[in-house]
């Protein structure tokens, strides 16, 4: 080796993007650390330090590595390229242009990693096919885009033939396929997620956390130990809190503290925060740390929460019990008993963890009187609100700016670094920054509820369902989180998208000693989902129906009223969905029968899964405000307080902006999510942004152009001529001009503006569940075929059908994106992903889908017309995992005779299944 010990430290000469750098480093310094930290090239991310997720894939002399796997000794001499040099060669402009036109990149945390990998492979094999790409990218995970997407852009970039089709320049750009409009900060590496960036000078801050799931605790001078360690400058505890050391997403219930006081109640919980030089903080030992421990015995799962001598984990909630939600209507146990066919089941799901790729990070510092926090989330102003009252400040002191989002899924709707960073860097007047670790992500963070379902459905002769009932027990871990929303929510969606005259579904969230169990793309509604739809497979079975049939003959319909009492007025899709997929579910059942007349040691299944889910909030206010403006030099600007968490609200929400003003939308600027320069958007979550920020953005972007038609004496159909200082307004056969040089600027420099709220009409829910629960729902159907091997217990998917309504299509290749990623995580749900606390606290014992997991998937979107909605949308977000599951584990039921209860089908619990079934 040329290089020389000097103090401990390694001089290295490497190549980095054709440029020489000379280093000095510890030997183990990761190279992406060098990368980042060293060199400034943050294009290269950092998702696990353990060579699971392939975020941080560059080439090393020509051949992909994992960059946290190679240590800084390892590149002596040796070339290096990051994401950051594709724009200067051939293969890596086309793949960044595929990329983009198919809508590859969706957070696009993965993508500089995934476009690395794709850059190795087309180096090596000019025109590989399919097999070669989900080889070559296989190391990379992705937890967005169901992978197909960049599948065919890799594809797309070495055939040199354009797959999509795209239409940026459109006239009218609703229902076209806009490319991303901040796509290229994703596939260049150049945008900031929260581990990007912060102030020079920052601090850094650990946690510490619980080992224990319940356990006292004291602790002794945190003072003279951070004075025994140099580069420790404080350790923080309960007590620093400036205000109130509590958070929760419900403003009557906070339950959680920033810092435990005295006692933890999962494990995982933050104890103290330390915070100092980053090396300092890296090497310290916490077993050090003067805390003294007192075990108790944790309540693991519901039962044991829900036992009659079972110690409170809140005061508040002496029975453990944090909410029950129900919905009655008819008299269900009458219509049970008086139906032709019944069917029961006990259903049990696990805890599932949301694993973006991007782990929590942010940074805070305090300017004056005021705290900024920049950090990964999808929800800015609940976050400025918690950070307010935990400081004890106004909201108004407190401004948020969203990092880029790599992934939330519900999982970044929750405080996670803000509070901690806020208080650090508030008491130290300096800025101060954290990124958690794989492992600490996962330890702290909420995931998917846990149910046990007690579920009983009834139909008539005819197949007509007459009767359901459902009792949910959904463990929402030591503190609330979304439990509420879940106990609510789930009542009412639990008969599924089918008119039931007779029901009562009843939900509880349990308070248990485990990590608390949040929001997760569908809040519990896809748990209950694979209860009621497996149900309705043994009905139909026993009605003789087809199962498809079965499902049309139920579905509820435009002018029906569901089991909380709405009348759906207008868009209600499920019909249409089943209707269009009826040609390819028969095709499947016969193609099954004909592989099984056959097969030997496999079987082939085919399933079908329905979905309804509710737009927003579930009978809460949840409003949404949009502006835009025009300053005098005519630019356009559009002010989108709406976090784009990788689903596209930034694409869709200027498409339904411009469209309503009548601009292009190459002309609008997008300010997005930044709490002291944008309204209240309100969250990212409850598949809300589309329909009720999208319909702020068209009330906005037409007031503006009412205000623009209104100063020039125009009619409602002129054409307005965007561009320049002057503004050229085309009425008929009159030419008008608007000199915006003329008019008074106001805020932002803006001479006109445009601001549309929009709030969904929802009316509360009564005792029994009856109201307005939600404004519209999308609805859905999915069909899947897999084969099973009846020896191991393994399964496969050949295919999935998805027929999706969701109102109409602003962005067609969006809204087919969140139905790939949907469906990724909707196999993941049924088959993979199961979280044991302590045990699958990274990405190689926690499996998420990759490549090779992913079936082919065919879409069909239907546009049943929501008039409440932008141009008739609704949303998709969610949607688009919940009908999965049933579907695949209907094809398992109808592949084995094996009903699925308890999920994930993990090959073992199949295969003591089939042995079961075997020797009944
Ligand atoms: Fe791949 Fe988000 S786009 S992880």
């Amino acid at each position: 080796m040329n290089h020389h010990v000097h103090l401990g430290l390694i001089d290295v000469s490497m190549t980095v993007n054709g440029v020489r750098h000379e280093i000095s480093a510890s030997p183990a310094t990761r190279l992406s650390t060098v990368l980042r930290d060293t060199l400034g090239l943050t294009g290269t991310k950092v998702g696990c330090d353990a060579g699971d997720c392939g975020a941080c894939t560059v080439s090393l002399d020509g051949k992909q590595v994992c960059a946290c796997l190679v240590s800084v000794a390892q590149v002596q001499g040796n070339q290096i390229q990051t994401v950051e040099a594709l724009a200067k060669d051939p293969i890596g402009v086309a793949l960044q242009a595929a990329f983009a036109r198919n809508g590859a990149a969706q957070c696009g945390i993965c993508t500089p990693g995934m476009l690395m990998a794709a850059h190795d492979l087309l180096k090596r094999v000019r025109v590989p096919d399919r097999a070669a790409v989900m080889d070559a990218l296989g190391g990379v995970l992705c937890r967005c885009t169901g992978y197909l997407k960049i599948i065919d852009a890799v594809l797309e970039a070495a055939h040199g033939q354009i797959i999509s089709s795209v239409n940026a320049a459109a006239k009218q750009s609703i229902g076209a396929s806009v490319e991303k409009l901040d796509g290229a900060s994703r596939i260049d590496g150049s945008a900031h997620f929260g581990a990007d960036f912060a102030p020079a000078d920052s601090l850094w801050l650990r946690v510490v956390r619980s080992p224990y799931a319940k356990a006292r605790f004291e602790t002794d001078d945190l003072v003279a130990f951070a004075e025994q360690h140099p580069g420790v400058l404080r350790i923080f505890s309960a007590k620093d809190v400036p205000g109130e050391n509590s958070f929760g997403v419900y403003p009557d219930i906070k339950d959680q503290p920033v810092l435990a006081d005295g006692h933890v109640r999962y494990r995982g919980e933050a104890v103290l925060a330390i915070v100092g030089e980053k090396a300092a903080l890296e090497s310290l030992s916490l077993e050090a740390l003067p805390l003294r421990w007192h075990v108790e015995e944790p309540l693991t799962g519901v039962i044991a929460a829900l036992a009659k001598d079972a110690p409170s984990l809140h005061a508040f909630r002496p029975d453990n019990i944090l909410t029950q939600g129900m919905v009655e209507t008819g008299d269900v146990d009458h219509a049970l008993q008086n139906s032709e066919f019944l069917a029961e089941g006990v259903f049990e799901t696990g805890f599932v963890e949301h694993a973006y790729i991007e782990p929590e990070a942010g940074y805070a510092r305090r300017i004056g009187d005021r705290i900024e926090i920049f950090a990964c989330t999808q929800a800015p102003y609940m976050d400025r609100d918690e950070v307010a009252r935990v400081l004890g400040l106004s909201v108004d002191a407190v401004r948020v700016i969203p990092s880029a989002c790599g992934g939330g899924f519900g999982g970044k709707l929750d405080v996670s670094v803000q509070p901690l960073l806020a208080i650090a860097a508030w008491l130290l007047d300096r800025p101060v920054r954290t990124v958690w670790s794989r492992i600490e992500s996962m330890a702290s963070s909420t995931k998917r509820h846990p149910s046990h379902i007690t579920a009983k459905a009834g139909c008539d002769r005819s197949g007509k369902l007459t009767g359901f009932t459902m009792s949910g027990d959904f463990n929402t871990g030591a503190y609330a989180s979304w439990g509420p929303t879940v106990a609510n929510r789930v009542p009412v969606h639990a008969t599924g998208p089918y008119k039931v005259p007779h029901v009562r579904n009843i939900c509880r969230a349990v308070y248990t000693n485990e990590t608390p169990a949040g929001a997760f793309r569908g809040f519990g509604v896809p748990q209950a989902a694979i209860a009621q739809e497996a149900l309705f497979d043994t009905l139909a079975e026993k009605a003789g129906l087809d199962r498809l049939e079965f499902r049309l003959l139920n579905a509820i319909r435009a002018g029906q009223t569901t089991s909380s009492g709405h009348l759906l007025e207008a868009s209600a899709g499920l019909p249409e969905c089943l209707e269009k997929l009826r040609p390819e579910w028969q095709k499947m059942l016969r193609e099954a029968e004909a592989f099984n007349a056959t097969a030997t040691t496999t079987r082939r299944g085919v399933g079908v899964g329905c979905m309804w889910y509710g737009i927003g909030n579930t009978s809460m206010s949840n409003p949404s405000t949009m502006r835009v403006t025009l300053d005098a030099k005519g630019t356009i600007t559009f002010w989108n307080g709406a976090v784009d968490i990788g689903q596209g609200s930034t694409t869709v929400l200027a498409q339904i902006a411009a469209d309503a003003l009548g601009a292009p939308i190459h002309l609008l600027n997008s300010v997005v999510g930044d709490t002291d320069r944008t309204a209240d958007a309100g969250k990212t979550s409850a598949s809300r942004q589309t329909f009720v920020s999208g319909k702020a953005a068209e009330i906005a972007g037409a007031a503006l152009r009412a205000e623009i038609l209104r100063l020039t004496n125009a009619g409602a159909n002129a054409v307005i001529v965007f561009g320049g200082s002057t503004i050229v307004i085309k009425d008929g056969p009159q030419t008008t001009n608007l000199d915006l040089t003329r008019l008074t600027p106001g805020k932002d420099g803006a001479v006109l503006e445009g601001i549309g709220s929009f709030d969904p009409p929802t009316k509360a829910l009564d005792a029994k569940g009856q109201g307005v629960p939600y404004a519209t729902y999308g609805f859905a159907a999915q069909l899947c075929s897999l084969d099973v091997d009846m020896e191991l217990g393994t399964i496969k998917l050949n295919k999935i059908v998805a027929a999706h309504d969701v109102g109409k299509a602003i962005n067609p290749m969006l809204v087919e994106g969140q139905i790939h990623g949907g469906i990724a995580q909707g196999l993941g749900l049924a088959l993979m992903e199961e979280v044991l606390p302590g045990r699958t606290e990274n990405l190689h014992d926690y499996l998420i889908p990759t490549f090779g997991d992913m079936p082919e998937i065919e879409i069909i979107i239907v546009e049943d017309h929501e008039p409440l909605g932008p141009s008739g949308a609704k949303g998709i977000g969610e949607p688009a995992l919940a009908p999965t599951a049933p579907a695949i584990l209907g094809a398992i039921r109808h592949a084995t005779g094996i009903m699925p209860t308890k999920i994930p089908v993990l090959p073992h619990r199949l295969w003591e299944r089939m042995q079961e079934h075997k020797h009944s």
